[in-house]
């Protein structure tokens, strides 16, 4: 029996912040963002919507696409560096919320990589039966670490969250194989004291070394090759970085999600919001074989390799 995604939500905030609009606070341009970056605009949370907030909307959805009650699920991960305070846990705030009685519940950290270790960490108590369902959500309220003076991080994130009922598949279907990773050699590369401080060259060095070799380890474990992917969800940091994994790959555009444009770099949302988004969209298909990868502070690297559906 083997472990899948059998529901999913977003939440994003209303309020949209484009580069024109960071233009005017702070010396950049819409120019060297989107060429750099890729971003457009990104979503900003308002003052009062805080981190578990939005993984509650969006854990409500997902739980509705599965087709399940919060009564079934047995334990909520939520990947935050975020969290509305150390604890109680994001995790514990929603499942009194979404009155999942009977679920065990902690928060995950691993940065950009978070959702990944936590559909990892899923996989594990589905697989041996100890539990049938669980909530995994990737949830940021970056805003509210971002320094507003630094033009380096600043134009870079926003805020989102994604969730994930993680529960048993039929035959043939789910996770078939990952990869998890960490440097801790690297975590003064990208931190936060009371805001966000990254080396965005070193960050970007690794993250294009890492993206395509997990890439490339998960479909070994499967026993697949490149020509078997037919979609790829790359954490969505850097236009220039994602593209570096899907020619890795040697995909074509079309068979790689671009979100990063609409919504900056989400962290441990980025991946799920657009899993969600290409669902929506249509271009992703039961039994299809998508790859996700992500990496992050810590430093931190998750891939899966799944086949699609129930
Ligand atoms: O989820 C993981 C989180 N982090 C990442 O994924 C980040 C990975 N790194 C990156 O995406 C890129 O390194 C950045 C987008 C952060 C920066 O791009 P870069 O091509 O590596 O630029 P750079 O840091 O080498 O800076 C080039 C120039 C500098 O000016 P000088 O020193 O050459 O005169 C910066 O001061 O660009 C300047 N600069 C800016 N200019 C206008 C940096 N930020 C900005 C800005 N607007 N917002």
């Amino acid at each position: 029996m083997r472990a899948g995604i059998v529901g999913m939500g977003r939440y994003l905030p209303e309020k949209i912040v484009t580069n024109q609009d960071l233009e005017k606070i702070m010396d950049t341009t819409d120019e060297w963002i989107r060429t750099r970056t890729g971003i457009e605009e990104r979503r900003i949370a308002a003052d009062d919507v805080n981190t578990s907030d939005m993984a509650f909307a969006a854990a409500q959805k997902a739980i509705q696409d599965a087709g399940i009650t919060a009564e079934e699920i047995d334990l909520i991960l939520v990947a935050t560096v975020t969290p509305d305070s150390p604890f109680p846990s994001v995790a514990c705030r929603i499942q009194e919320r979404l009155g999942a009685k009977k679920a065990a519940a902690m928060d995950v950290s691993a940065a950009c990589a978070g959702f990944m270790y936590g559909i990892i960490t899923a996989k594990q108590f589905i697989e041996s039966e100890d539990y049938k369902y669980v909530l995994v959500v990737g949830v940021e309220k970056l805003s509210k670490i971002t320094d507003w003076n630094d033009r380096n991080t600043a134009v870079l994130f926003g805020d989102a969250a994604g969730a994930a009922i993680i529960g048993p598949v039929s035959e043939n279907r789910g996770i078939l194989s990952f990869e998890l990773g960490a440097d801790g050699t690297g975590a003064k590369h990208l931190y936060q004291d009371e805001y966000i401080i990254m080396n965005g060259r070193e960050v970007f060095k690794f993250a294009v070394r890492q993206m395509g070799e997990s890439c490339v380890h998960v479909l070994e474990k499967a026993g697949l090759t490149k020509e078997d992917v037919d979609f790829l969800i790359p954490h969505q940091a850097n236009i220039r970085i994602m593209e570096a994994s899907r020619q890795r790959l040697e995909l074509p555009e079309e068979k790689m999600s671009k979100t990063v444009n609409k919504y900056g770099n989400t962290s441990s949302a980025s991946i799920p919001i657009s899993l969600v988004e290409e669902l929506e969209a249509g271009k992703i298909k039961d039994d299809d074989l998508i790859v996700m990868v992500g990496f992050g502070g810590g430093l931190t690297w998750g891939a899966i390799a799944m086949r699609w559906g129930k």
